[in-house]
């Protein structure tokens, strides 16, 4: 079978390499991949900025197909169904955080980025109809992480002023999506004018260049404030983050793709009374509560662009240079 593995030794540090088909453990389902996603973790990853790298596995974490064949543990009715894969593993007892052996498929074990991939039976969950291949490959990991930083450690109400940041990534698309499915004002903020256009298209109130040197302060005046705020970018944007806070709002953030704060006013953290929360992807109750939130609101994942396998690297680089607005998908 075709899957694209990492291979540092190479200019593209990506390869489309030929393997074996995976054999299926006793608890395991086989599952034909008919549509992956790329996550920003895929990209780090390839910048080889992710921990307990090894060449040759085989990337993606999310993925969408058939179920091909069960092991002899599985219930064999399984055969034939149209699957997503949550690709969170071992999470462990505490529903606070995940335990020392929680994995995410793609590193280091192998991942979806390949025609069959074996995952242990509860990571499969039935494709909401009203997706296709592309859209429900879009979902699990950046869905999952956006339902739990908005909904279970932000605790969004309707009417809630939210703001979600870097509205082209693939997680900021579900906080918005999921944000305004529950009634909450959502707001975003991007490095783009056109992204900016597309998302209030999509219901977002307004939007705010986070490019320019006096963004939060103008959103602040426009807006009145946040009750909460949705961010993946961390770096020295977190103090702009805080002046855009009304007293009491919460910012929970997934991710650091700025690198860390250079200064944090500590002093407008506590007086104002805001709460900074750390969030990362989400228990199996997450995923099932993510999915019946994106069924009742027959919530449809923004797709950005397909590539055919045969264009990871091509994939990869759009994902690198921050051109998509939603989810890059390959399709072998
Ligand atoms: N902890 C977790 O479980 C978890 C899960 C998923 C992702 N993450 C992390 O979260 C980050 C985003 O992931 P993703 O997969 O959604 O990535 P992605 O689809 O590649 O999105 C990245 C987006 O970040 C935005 N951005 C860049 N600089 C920014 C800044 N200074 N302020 C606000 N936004 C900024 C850009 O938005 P514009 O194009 O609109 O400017 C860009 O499109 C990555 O660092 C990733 O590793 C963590």
């Amino acid at each position: 079978m075709k899957g694209i593995v990492l291979q540092r030794g190479l200019a593209s540090n990506i390869q489309l390499v030929e393997l074996p088909k995976p054999v299926v453990g006793p608890t395991e389902v086989m599952v034909q991949v008919k549509a992956a996603a790329l996550n920003h973790r895929d990209e780090w990853c390839r910048k080889g900025l992710y921990p307990n790298l090894r060449d040759g596995v085989i990337l993606g974490s999310d993925g969408a197909g058939l179920v091909e064949d069960v092991g002899a543990e599985v219930d064999p009715s399984l055969i034939g169904q149209e699957v997503l894969i949550n690709p969170g593993k071992n999470w462990g007892a505490n529903e606070k955080a995940q335990s020392k052996e929680f994995e995410i498929l793609g590193m280091p074990s192998h991942g979806t980025l390949a025609e069959y991939i074996a995952v242990p039976a509860d990571r499969i969950h039935s494709k909401p109809k009203q997706l296709s291949w592309e859209e429900a490959a879009a979902l699990p990991l950046a869905g999952l992480t956006a339902y739990r930083a908005l909904v279970v450690k932000g605790q969004v109400q309707a009417g809630d002023q939210v703001l979600v940041t870097g509205i082209g990534g693939g997680v900021a698309q579900f906080a918005a999506q999921f944000a305004l499915a529950l009634g909450a004002k959502v707001f975003v903020s991007s490095s783009s004018a056109e992204k900016l256009e597309q998302a209030i298209a999509q219901g977002a109130s307004s939007g705010f260049m986070y490019t320019e040197s006096n963004w939060s302060m103008q959103a602040l005046q426009q807006t009145g404030g946040m009750d909460l705020v949705i961010d993946g970018a961390s770096g020295n944007t977190l103090s702009n983050l805080m002046e855009v806070c009304r007293p009491g709002a919460r910012i929970v953030f997934y991710g650091a793709t700025r690198g860390n704060p250079g200064q944090l006013e500590a002093r407008k953290l506590f007086w104002n009374q805001l709460q900074l929360i750390g969030t990362t992807m989400g228990n199996d109750a997450d995923f099932l509560n993510m999915l019946q939130l994106v069924e009742k609101f027959k919530i449809k994942p923004v797709v950005d662009h397909c590539f055919p396998f045969s264009q990871a690297e091509q994939a990869f680089d759009h994902m690198k240079e921050g051109k998509q607005f939603g989810k890059i998908i390959l399709v072998p």
